[in-house]
């Protein structure tokens, strides 16, 4: 077992025990409110030789973890400290949240869509009002400090939002009021920290859920020098998606899909895309004294497949205008750069455009249009 210190909500330090081989699939852990990390080692001991890799964290002011000076401990701050937490992780994992733990996991889980975990856990999901009923470090007034008042519907609107596989654990005397139809639901005995029997039957659970739902597979390692390989490591290079435009030798507008666009200099203001030799568009583009590059923006997926499809009328169904040098600019971009070709470099079976920008236009409330392995992608993350 190791330490980990992970960053939270403005800047908050965050303590946590992690257990398990690096790369095997991740579980992060979030105790209920009251409770530190060091309650969960058992839960935690029996996932790690599962083959899992667990992240057991101290929510804000608990355990080792910072009580942040401007006392800030409201409901979203701890959702927001699960948030960095997450976006520090290498992989998205399975997140176990108990009682408050819970709240906090089915809220941030399902209010982002269902993409920041592969899976959830929900142990003793209870109603909000129960638990400020029955538990006296929850008074009306701690409760009104942490924003808990209608944390209720919330919840229950976030869980029902989950996509990922999910797994509501009752546990004694709390009574579960989440119920998404898509969920498992399973009941134990015993209270926390678990032990003996209880902690058996509640890991047994745990990990058959686990392996149903999200079976190990081993991580692959793959190497080699074929194109094949070549091709598919390169996919590992998250990017944007751009359309390169120009106007041909007699007025045409032509353009292609390409994501090998990188800036290149500020001063003076350069950039670059690598364009196939065998193109169609290749002989335009080589020959334009100036030419564009418009980031596509999310709604623009098809707009892309046009552009690197055969057959159809690229500019025919696509808005377009005259920039203000004379490139083709596709209207609604994400950003558009006209520039004029500043060099032309043989790349092996491309050559290398490389533009001065004379301007640069973007719109900075869109989203973009990734690609990653092959695949069209969004932003998960605001
Ligand atoms: C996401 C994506 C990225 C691409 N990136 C490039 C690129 O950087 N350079 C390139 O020459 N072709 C790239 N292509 C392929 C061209 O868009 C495709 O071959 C297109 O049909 C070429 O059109 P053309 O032959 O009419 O010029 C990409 C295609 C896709 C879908």
């Amino acid at each position: 077992m190791r330490q980990q210190e992970f960053r939270g909500f403005a800047g908050v330090r965050l303590q946590a025990d992690v257990r398990g081989h690096e790369d095997a699939p991740p579980v992060l852990l979030l105790h209920d409110a009251g409770q530190t990390r060091a309650d969960w080692a058992g839960v935690a001991e029996a996932l790690a030789l599962s083959g899992r890799q667990v992240v057991s964290l101290d929510l804000r002011g608990h355990g080792g973890s910072e009580w942040p000076n401007d006392a800030r401990y409201g409901f979203d701050a701890f959702a927001d400290d699960v948030r960095a937490v997450l976006a520090q992780m290498p992989a998205r994992p399975l997140i176990l949240g108990a009682g408050f733990g819970g709240w906090l996991a089915a809220v941030v889980v399902g209010e982002e869509g269902g993409h920041l975990a592969s899976g959830l856990v929900l142990v003793g999901a209870p109603a909000v009002a129960d638990r400020l009923a029955i538990a006296p470090h929850f008074d009306p007034a701690v409760a009104s400090a942490l924003a808990l008042t209608g944390l209720e519907t919330r919840i229950a609107a976030a869980a029902s939002r989950v996509t990922a596989p999910l797994l509501l654990m009752d546990c004694a005397g709390e009574s579960a009021t989440l119920h998404p139809e898509s969920a498992e639901s399973a009941s134990f005995d015993g209270a926390v920290p678990l032990g003996g029997e209880a902690l058996d039957s509640f890991s047994a659970t745990l990990v058959d859920f686990l392996e149903r739902r999200l079976p190990l597979a081993p991580p692959e390692y793959r190497e080699g020098r074929d194109a094949r390989t070549f091709r598919d490591a390169l996919g590992c290079f998250a990017t944007g998606v751009t359309i390169v435009t120009a106007m041909d030798g007699e007025g045409k507008p032509i353009g292609l899909t390409a994501n090998s666009f990188t800036s290149v200099s500020l001063d003076p203001p350069l950039l670059l895309v690598c364009i196939a030799n065998n193109a169609g568009s290749a002989p335009a583009l080589e020959g334009a004294e100036r030419f564009a590059v418009n980031v596509l923006q999310i709604g623009q997926q098809l707009t892309s497949n046009r552009f690197a499809g055969k057959g159809e009328d690229r500019f025919g169904a696509t808005p377009w205008a005259v920039g203000e040098f004379g490139t083709p600019v596709l209207t609604g971009s994400l950003a558009s750069f006209e520039c004029e070709r500043h060099a032309v470099h043989e790349g092996g079976d491309h050559f290398i455009l490389v533009g001065r920008v004379l301007k640069a236009s973007f719109e900075p409330q869109r989203d973009p249009l990734l690609y990653f392995r092959g695949k069209y992608r969004r932003l998960h993350f605001a």
